[in-house]
């Protein structure tokens, strides 16, 4: 099936109705036209998440990413303010951050070329002999870069619309929860075998949270409470869902007072198209944003963070240190379980007997995002 072909079956399913949609066909998850299409038509036009702006508190704090294969870092500047440049040194195009951390100055791990936090070069050796060489000239590309939410977006499309302007209709729900006051106490980096679009598929849908994550976030989790927004919205989708009984994690801390009523034991699932998306309760929150690395693999990153009544709950003890220990490994157990399946969809989908199957109701998001895969893929692009 060519390309052109596949896209339109996605429109099909897109324009229509909810209880007439299928899954995605199996190519549209390992076509290599597709995924070279998605890389233009979506990784180098919207909006992608590296973290939160929490995770890099101070003066110098920095962050590394991609976008659309492209390395960057965030940095913190000293003003506070938050911005992103190319991570490729203007010399011999060497990287220059790895990971995060924290530094004064960017310094080129190959000849230290040196700039400051704002991307001007301040440092060069030996290039005196260098006709028409004047450091003062050479600067970082920056890279467009908002804050909201307590979220760092960057985009590589100069016309891309404002994030607040986006998000504005997501904005109203998840604003209750205060979540740019989050403390971030966990940030994993991994390699999942599988498209990208099937992770992102996967982490909008309740439907397999009471089998597939039955020994961990499928627990207390009411189907019938699950609540999707009355129309869809371009940039984004959400669900929200509620946590009852005894739950580990999910209700409102007794020292929280901005939540009301079913808010206190209510979460909400955003998606922001393409690849960020978030689990926002009451007492944590943890998020994963993705990077297609080809058709078949994934980076994933994958952080948690929890409310500040939480966070003044723990101390400084090794108390601390535990809990946050036995959060992590309650998610990394949750990851492990989505790990499975996504990657079994993978495997799956190359076989010659795949084939779209019907939506349930629950599902909902999914619909959403074919629409908006349709949007931007639109067979003209092919
Ligand atoms: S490549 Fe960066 S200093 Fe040479
Ligand atoms: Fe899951």
């Amino acid at each position: 099936m060519s390309s052109k072909t596949l896209l339109r079956q996605l429109a099909k399913t897109a324009d229509g109705p909810l209880e007439k949609a299928v899954s995605g066909d199996p190519k549209l998850y390992w076509d290599e036209e597709i995924a070279a299409h998605e890389e233009d038509a979506i990784f180098r036009q919207d909006w992608v998440c590296p973290g939160l702006a929490a995770e890099i508190p101070n003066p110098g704090d920095y962050i590394t990413f991609t976008v659309a294969g492209d390395p960057i870092f965030c940095i913190r500047d000293k003003e506070g303010a938050i911005k992103s440049f190319s991570n490729v040194c203007r010399h011999r195009m060497m990287q220059l951050l790895e990971g995060s951390g924290c530094t004064s100055r960017v310094v080129c791990p190959y000849h230290a070329w040196t700039y400051s936090l704002d991307g001007r070069l301040i440092g060069a050796g030996h290039m005196e002999r260098s006709e028409g060489f004047n450091k003062k000239e050479v600067c970082l590309p920056e890279v467009r870069t908002e804050i909201w939410n307590g979220w760092i977006y960057v985009t590589l499309n100069p016309d891309a619309q404002p994030v607040a302007e986006a998000l504005a209709p997501l904005h109203d729900v998840v604003s209750r929860y205060g979540m740019e006051n989050y403390v971030p106490v966990v940030r994993e980096e991994h390699v999942w075998n599988t498209n990208w679009k099937l992770l992102t598929e996967n982490f909008m849908e309740g439907y397999h949270l009471p089998v597939a994550h039955r020994a961990t976030v499928g627990a207390w989790f009411p189907v019938e409470k699950t609540v999707f927004p009355e129309q869809t919205y371009d940039a984004f989708t959400y669900q929200t869902f509620q946590k009852i009984g005894n739950a580990t994690y999910g209700h409102a801390h007794p020292d929280n007072t901005a939540l009301e009523g079913d808010w206190r034991i209510t979460s909400v699932l955003p998606t922001v198209f393409p690849t960020h998306m978030y689990v926002l309760a009451p007492d944590h929150l943890w998020y994963l944003s993705l990077r297609p690395r080809g058709v078949g693999q994934v980076d994933v990153r994958f952080g948690v963070a929890i409310a500040p009544e939480v966070d003044a709950m723990l101390g400084y003890a090794d108390e601390r240190t535990a809990w946050i220990d036995e959060l992590t490994e309650f998610f990394e157990h949750v990851n492990t379980e989505d790990r499975q399946v996504v990657e079994g969809i993978y495997a799956g989908s190359r076989s010659a007997h795949a084939a779209p199957g019907p939506l349930s109701w629950l599902e909902r998001e999914i619909h959403d995002f074919q629409k908006y895969l349709s949007r931007r893929l639109s067979a003209k692009g092919v």
